[in-house]
């Protein structure tokens, strides 16, 4: 059996990002209606023993790293259980975790000691008033939780900022100045026309080309790497440790190097992001599957995977939520 996961365009699977619910305890206005009640249901979700033996195929068959997501993941309980679980699968190099920060405070000792090395924390604003604007939430609970995080030793810690046009794109500066005093990394995205409510979001989109542009008139921005296997182009902060990702699916394509696909909680995974094409895990799982056919059906899955989003060109297309992917 080969051991690379390699799609209809060349491109090679390494990178899961695992969803471990749909739920969250934010309401950030660009990925969940403020009375958004249509989640999923318990018996739809997977068992930690279903995922690790999906992620466990995924990875016999050549993914390096998982990540996880949400909704927002620290709501899914017992967490850290299923960290230590995931951490443990032979050949998995890299786990992370993509999080609000609002439950780190509880539990980023345990994630750390779980396994998790790394993690992505949204942070959009540095203002209570404008992060409320944006989240419902209380932003003092979200700096606790990251600096809870700084001290359990996670390692980087890069912020997630969505960059709204009249909400937060004068904040761009202090966020940056913020993550040079904490040495965390900084990553700008863009705004994507995920649901009815990225797509409402989207009259706020920023050409982040143009914040770029932006900075360099007041930062020497030179050529910056990042350990990680996403998206982001990054630039360094001369004079300083700053590292600062671009994230610009509508500006800038990136899916021509698309090395992932998503899980959902229930067991469908997602080829790409901004498209529908799917495959569903959870009857296999539950009609007993063998491993060897766990394996087929990982590889079969991966001959879906369409060649690019079309956020730019059919907006409209895409019903799913952020928050059924977690990104
Ligand atoms: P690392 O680079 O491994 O640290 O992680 P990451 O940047 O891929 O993960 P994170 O969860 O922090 O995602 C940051 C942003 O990138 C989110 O807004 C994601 O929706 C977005 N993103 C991640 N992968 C893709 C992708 O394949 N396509 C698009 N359009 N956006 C993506
Ligand atoms: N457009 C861009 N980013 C989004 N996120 C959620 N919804 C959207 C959207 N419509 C971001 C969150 C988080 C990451 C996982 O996805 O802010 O940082
Ligand atoms: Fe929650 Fe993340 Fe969606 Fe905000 S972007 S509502 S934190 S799932």
């Amino acid at each position: 059996m080969s051991t690379d996961l390699i799609d209809p365009f060349g491109r090679t699977v390494e990178y899961v990002r695992l969803s471990v619910t749909d739920r969250c305890d934010l309401r950030c206005f660009y990925c969940l209606p403020g009375d958004y009640r249509d989640f999923s249901e318990p018996e739809e979700w997977l068992t930690f023993a279903e995922i690790e033996r999906v992620i466990g195929a995924f990875v016999s068959l050549g993914v390096r790293r998982v990540r996880i997501t949400g909704g927002e993941p620290l709501v899914r309980k017992n967490l850290p259980e299923l960290a230590g679980n995931l951490a443990r699968i032979p050949g998995l190099l890299d786990l992370s975790l993509s999080t609000n920060a609002v439950g780190l405070t509880r539990q980023a000792e345990a994630l750390r000691t779980a396994g998790i090395r790394r993690i992505n924390v949204s942070l959009d604003s540095l203002r209570a008033e404008c992060f409320k604007q944006i989240t419902k939430g209380n932003l003092d609970k979200v700096i606790n939780g990251l600096m809870t995080a700084k001290h359990s030793g996670f390692s980087p810690i890069k912020i997630n900022m969505v960059v709204m046009h009249g909400i937060n794109d004068d904040e761009v500066e202090d966020m940056v100045e913020f993550c040079i005093e904490h040495d965390f990394t900084l990553r700008l995205i863009e705004t994507m026309p995920m649901g009815d409510t990225g797509r409402s979001a989207s009259s706020n989109y920023v050409d982040l080309q143009e914040v770029k542009a932006r900075l360099a008139q007041r930062y020497e921005l030179i050529p910056g790497v990042m350990p990680g296997g996403g998206p982001a182009r990054y630039v360094q902060v001369a004079g300083t440790n700053l590292r600062i990702g671009f994230i610009t699916p509508i500006s800038q394509h990136f899916c021509e190097t698309c090395n992932r696909v998503r899980l959902a909680v229930d067991g469908t995974l997602y080829l790409c992001l901004g498209q529908d094409h799917k495959f569903e895990f959870r009857p296999l799982l539950r009609n007993g599957i063998s491993d060897a056919g766990l394996q087929d059906a990982v590889q079969h899955a991966i001959t879906l995977k369409p060649e690019r989003h079309e956020f730019r060109e059919r907006p409209q297309q895409i019903a799913r939520f952020m928050s059924m992917t977690g990104g």
